[in-house]
């Protein structure tokens, strides 16, 4: 009895060892920037910070208005921090520490320095 709770967690343990040595700061800051408290980037952000349109309505003078979530692959880490802790226009405002808006940050960075139609910007990380 006693040794089968043993093993038990001597394997929980090193499952969850093994969960935190596999989870790269990379796929971290993806997760959160994919799924974070709070509603996700993506539908105004794009899948990777390119933007994307949220809605489109008809003002009062029957002009058709896009509502639209910016490209946000230039930004910096304290434009970030500021749009993140405060909100900014629709975007609500999270709940990050520091360290988690810098893998988010980062996340930004490197998945647009893969892209290849991404070349011409700078990538000062
Ligand atoms: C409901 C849609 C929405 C969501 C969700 C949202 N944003 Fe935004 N975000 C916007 C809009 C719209 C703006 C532009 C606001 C303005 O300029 O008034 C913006 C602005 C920003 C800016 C500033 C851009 C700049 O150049 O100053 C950053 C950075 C940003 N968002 C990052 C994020 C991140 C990261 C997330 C997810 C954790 C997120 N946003 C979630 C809609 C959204």
């Amino acid at each position: 009895m006693y040794k089968k709770y043993k093993i038990l967690i001597v394997f929980l343990f090193a499952s969850m060892m093994h969960a935190e040595d596999f989870i790269t700061n990379f796929e971290y800051g993806q997760m959160l920037y994919h799924e974070p408290r709070g509603v996700s980037c993506v539908p105004c952000h794009g899948e990777t910070g390119e933007g994307r349109d949220i809605a489109s309505y008809k003002n009062k003078r029957g002009e058709t208005v896009v509502l639209r979530g910016p490209d946000i692959r230039d930004t910096t880490l304290s434009k970030l921090t500021q749009s993140l802790k405060n909100g900014k226009g629709v975007m609500p405002r999270y709940f990050f520490t520091n360290k988690e808006i810098k893998m988010i940050y980062s996340y930004l960075k490197k998945v647009n320095a893969t892209e290849e139609n991404n070349s011409t910007k700078g990538e000062e990380q």
